[in-house]
């Protein structure tokens, strides 16, 4: 069952969709929270995307009107909407990524570990979904905090025996797109050319650009060096501010999940050499999880990158990084098995 587009078999029209028969190629994909600030731009964004076939829009408040809206778009994926959680099954059902940006996000003033309480049981109810209806799925988890929400989600697939630690990934590719954007910014370059690592977590001083790094090679002086660490650890809040308690980024977050999820279907593809940073189960650090470049292939994760030489100021940062990601992640953990 599912909402939208009114079928046209129902009003005696239409032929068989071409797409719908199984020959078109392409993934399915869903979006959880799909009505939301991040999920409507985002779906958008899927909908383009040629490597996409069937695109399932849920949310427990208006997927009927994104999903007519959406559905309209002259490109190839069949768009389904779903409505509240006596649909999340069939959003589910047969999915090969699911993304989640499902939850509250941030007013001025909170930390992203303050929207743990409501966005730990959104994210757990989810989880518990993808484990009965896509267990192979890979997952893209947004909510907030993902430093918590990614430890949430393993062990919900733990419980019932589906975890496998190479399909699931927390986004922190806003990180980069920022990194990337305010490195460009500072050397003068178009920030396409710019790559920047960006490890550890994502919130606050979890976030760690290696801008040792940086690809083209450069030299940043330590003014600059200490102006781009602040500006991309708290480049988020620059957002929250700037909203004034209208939410936390949306669009540049839709775009950094389309880029993202688009790279994990190359992998998916079969595509050699897809490369990009995300928080996922780790042994880079003593800790469970942590964010660095991994790369992308048939499997989900098939292969984590150390952190490679790190300077001493970003030495310092990872214990800094460290210690905060250790609390977050057994928060986490507690949340399930409590
Ligand atoms: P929003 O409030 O605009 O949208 C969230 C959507 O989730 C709403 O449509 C809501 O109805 C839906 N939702 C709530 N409970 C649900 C449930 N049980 N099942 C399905 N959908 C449900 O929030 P926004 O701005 O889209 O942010 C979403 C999340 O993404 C927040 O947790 C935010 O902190 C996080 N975020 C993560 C970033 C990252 O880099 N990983 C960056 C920016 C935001």
């Amino acid at each position: 069952a599912h909402l939208h587009p009114p079928t046209l078999q129902s009003s005696g029209l239409g032929r068989m969709d071409c797409r719908a028969k199984g020959g078109s190629p392409g993934f399915k994909v869903a979006v959880l929270g799909a009505a939301g600030g991040i999920g409507q731009p985002l779906a958008m964004l899927m909908k383009i995307n040629p490597l996409v076939s069937v695109l399932h829009l849920y949310d427990v408040v208006n997927t009927p009107g994104v999903t007519a809206d959406i559905s309209h778009m002259d490109t190839n994926a069949v768009v389904r909407g779903f409505l509240g959680q006596q649909q999340l099954e069939d959003a589910l059902t047969g999915m090969d990524i699911v993304i989640i940006p499902a939850g509250v996000p941030r007013k001025p003033g909170m930390t992203r570990d303050d929207l743990f309480n409501i966005n730990a049981g959104i994210v757990k109810t989810l989880c518990e979904g993808i484990a009965k209806c896509c267990p192979k799925a890979i997952v893209n988890l947004i909510s907030n905090p993902v430093n918590s929400t990614v430890p949430i989600a393993a062990e919900v697939f733990k419980k019932v025996g589906t975890y496998d630690p190479k399909r699931l990934l927390g986004v922190t590719m806003l990180d980069v797109v920022r990194a990337n954007t305010f490195v460009a910014e500072v050397l003068g370059l178009d920030p396409r050319e710019v790559d920047v690592p960006v490890v550890g977590g994502h919130a606050g001083v979890t976030i760690l650009p290696l801008l040792s790094q940086v690809k083209p090679s450069c030299s940043l002086t330590p003014t600059e060096i200490d102006y781009l660490t602040d500006r991309i650890q708290n480049g988020g809040t620059e957002v929250v501010e700037a909203k004034t308690g209208a939410g936390s980024a949306t669009l540049s977050m839709a775009y950094a999940a389309a880029k993202f999820a688009d790279a994990c279907l190359r992998g998916l593809r079969g595509d050699a050499g897809v490369i990009e940073c995300a928080y996922v189960a780790s042994t880079v650090t003593e800790l469970p999880f942590f964010a660095s470049k991994v790369r992308l292939g048939r499997a989900g994760i098939e292969e984590i990158y150390s952190l490679g030489p790190l300077n001493e100021y970003e030495r310092a940062g990872l214990e800094k990084a460290k210690k905060e990601l250790a609390g977050s992640i057994q928060k986490g953990v507690s949340f399930v098995r409590k």
